[in-house]
């Protein structure tokens, strides 16, 4: 089998999470990682034992040994990398959110296209073994018609006006960092859109949201309540109610376990299975797959699935007045 050679830009915490998912992988290697700063690129190299350490992002994508590349910058640095990349012949998996707007993703979209380069975002939850098995029970109508979702993802991180989690120059708020997660899951569960999202958000001193609920509805009876922070604990579960029964899935955006319940709430079916290594090396397997087969997408993670993604938190920015710098 083919081995893909990978480069990884940024040296932060979900580069170093994805870069040990990297190498626990085989036919994989990861050749190359780039930082803004060369003695950050070599302590990652050191620790990851990567031949090449690059004092730049532009170094990097002109190595010739390097087909893929990972980006794990903050969301607002995600369209100029990835443009990068694609100019200079690299395949691409993308930190969610894939940009900070669909407008960026339409962009970046196409100029893939042009290029024939392959891009992907890096929606990891999709190719978890307990979201497919998730997927396959509604599939099966174990559940029956579904009729509501409630699905949440908030965490407390400490305040820093400047992370970029509460940052508005670096897209900070709730919404584009875990509140991604909850709208991908109800429209992959449900295999369509929303007809209607209602929401509301709560600002910070940054001005940006700390926390929010949204309800997508769908006119044939299904009712989603997700809610995502940055600010507070609000659980990280997923809750899928049927007219037949109900699946919980803990931990739904990482899940190595989920639950199927019948309508008189009792436990019918256990799905359990630990990650090989993190979790992260699944989407990478799919990146390779793609590659080997000379893909230019991801069937399993159409680039039209992620634009409708943006497209969505586009719509919910605007109705809370949330524009970034960078869009004014
Ligand atoms: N899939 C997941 O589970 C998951 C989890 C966490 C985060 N993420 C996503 O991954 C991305 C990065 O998040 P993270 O938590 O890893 O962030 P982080 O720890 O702050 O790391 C980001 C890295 O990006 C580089 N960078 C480039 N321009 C930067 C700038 N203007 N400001 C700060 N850093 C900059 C830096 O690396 P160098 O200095 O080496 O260039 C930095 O270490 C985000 O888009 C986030 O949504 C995904």
């Amino acid at each position: 089998m083919k081995e893909i050679k990978w480069g990884i830009i940024g040296t932060g915490t979900i580069s170093t999470t994805f870069a040990t998912a990297l190498k626990s992988m085989e036919n994989t290697k990861l050749v190359g990682v780039a930082s803004r700063s060369l003695s950050k690129a070599k302590e990652f190299a050191d620790k990851f034992q990567i031949e090449k350490a690059f004092g730049s992002y532009e170094d990097m994508v002109k190595d010739a040994d390097i087909e893929v590349i990972y980006i794990g910058t903050p969301h607002t640095e995600h369209k100029a990398n990835a443009e990068l990349c694609i100019k200079n012949g690299k395949a691409v998996l993308c930190e969610k959110p894939f940009t900070i707007n669909a407008s960026e993703s339409e962009y970046l979209i196409s100029l893939a296209k042009e290029h024939k380069v392959f891009i992907m975002e890096a929606m990891w939850t999709k190719f978890l073994p307990a979201t497919i098995k998730v997927k396959q029970w509604i599939k099966d109508g174990r559940i029956g018609k579904i009729r509501y979702f409630r699905v949440s993802f908030g965490y407390k991180a400490p305040f820093d006006p400047n992370s970029r989690l509460y940052n508005p120059d670096l897209a900070g708020g709730a919404l584009l960092d875990v509140g991604v997660y909850p709208i991908t899951y109800v429209v992959h569960m449900m295999d369509r859109l929303p007809d209607e999202i209602i929401s509301s958000a709560e600002f910070g001193i940054t001005n940006v949201d700390e926390q929010n609920v949204i309800i997508m509805k769908y006119n044939d009876g299904v009712l989603a309540d997700l809610s995502s922070s940055v600010a507070i604990e609000t659980g990280y579960d997923a809750m899928i109610i049927g007219e037949e029964g109900k699946i919980v899935v803990p931990k739904f955006w990482s899940a190595e376990e989920a639950y199927l319940y019948n309508h008189k709430n009792e436990l019918i079916e256990s799905f359990k299975k630990p990650h090989h290594e993190n979790g992260y090396e699944y989407e990478a397997y799919e990146v390779n797959n793609c590659l080997r087969e000379n893909k230019l997408e991801s069937d399993k993670l159409p680039l039209k699935d992620t634009l409708e993604i943006m497209k969505i938190m586009d719509s919910i920015r605007k109705d809370w007045g949330l524009e970034y710098p960078q869009e004014k």
